[in-house]
């Protein structure tokens, strides 16, 4: 794809996903009304995921026929296109439900093996992140970067967890980070998690097992903001069946890696 097309690509699709957090956003201060579904263990999806998701689908397939569609709610539509765009329309959704303002609309675009444009916008806070590859990270306009934190010791990830992984993996990663005296914290948004480690409130997100949807957007974030990230998309099947993340600032993809055997 040329670089035109890349740069329309990425104004059009800031404009549709912070159009389609604003109506979440709307749904969220009306929750109390919420239609919420159980899919699994601690995995919900409410009506507001579902009416996000297809606001954006439809935006982004209307504008670029030629474009494939993968969404978490509704899985993949247009297969066969040469870009990808991958969505999560609401990352978070617990704390969504709960009232907890940690809750993001998470939107990639994948070509190849490669996440070239990467959105992640929480309007409860009103922050909008977005990336394009090789042309820099920003949050709400203003360029970001990693953190410099060299030492584990002064150091906080970001530690994802679902039980789509055995408990006792994410209790040997806590317990290694904690050993090694940094910090962890898990709130509940993966998307959030690599964004926050892209503008260096974080020095780094990890979890064992996450979902393309969840991470798409984060790894151009990270990249471009100057982090370091595991090669995600390294296996074909990733799409659908996910993959171990680690994203990290430079001076701490060593020890990190190590550290949790990424
Ligand atoms: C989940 C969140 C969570 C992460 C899980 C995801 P959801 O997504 O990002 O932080 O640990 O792996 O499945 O269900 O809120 O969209
Ligand atoms: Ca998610
Ligand atoms: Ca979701």
């Amino acid at each position: 794809m040329d670089q035109g097309a890349l740069g329309l690509r990425y104004r059009f699709a800031q404009g549709v996903v912070r159009e389609a957090g604003q109506t979440a956003l709307d749904r969220y201060r009306r929750r109390e009304s919420l239609a919420v579904e159980r899919k699994g263990r601690q995995d919900f999806v409410s009506e507001a995921d579902k009416a996000c998701e297809d606001f954006v689908a439809s935006a982004l397939l209307k504008a670029f026929p030629e474009d494939a569609f993968l969404g978490e709610e509704g899985g993949l539509q247009n297969e066969g296109g040469a870009a990808t765009w991958i969505i999560d329309p609401i990352d978070g959704t617990s704390n969504f439900i709960a009232g907890i303002p940690i809750w993001c609309v998470s939107l990639g675009l994948v070509i190849g093996s490669q996440a070239v444009l990467g959105i992640v916008y929480n309007p409860a806070t009103e922050e909008l992140y977005a990336a394009r590859m090789g042309e820099g990270a920003y949050l709400n306009g203003k360029p970001i970067r990693v953190s410099n934190t060299r030492r584990l010791d002064e150091a906080r990830m970001g530690v994802g967890f679902s039980y789509r992984r055995p408990v006792q993996g994410h209790v040997k990663a806590v317990a290694a980070c904690l050993e090694a005296s940094c910090e962890y914290t898990r709130f509940g948004s993966g998307a959030l998690g690599m964004a926050y480690a892209a503008d260096g409130r974080l020095d780094g997100y990890y979890e064992a097992h996450i979902n393309a949807w969840d991470v798409a957007a984060g790894l151009v974030l990270v990249s471009e903001a100057g982090g370091w990230c595991s090669d995600y998309f390294s296996d074909a099947g990733v799409f659908t069946k996910g993959n171990v993340i680690l994203a990290t600032t430079p001076g701490l993809v060593e020890p990190l890696r190590k550290l949790l055997a990424v």
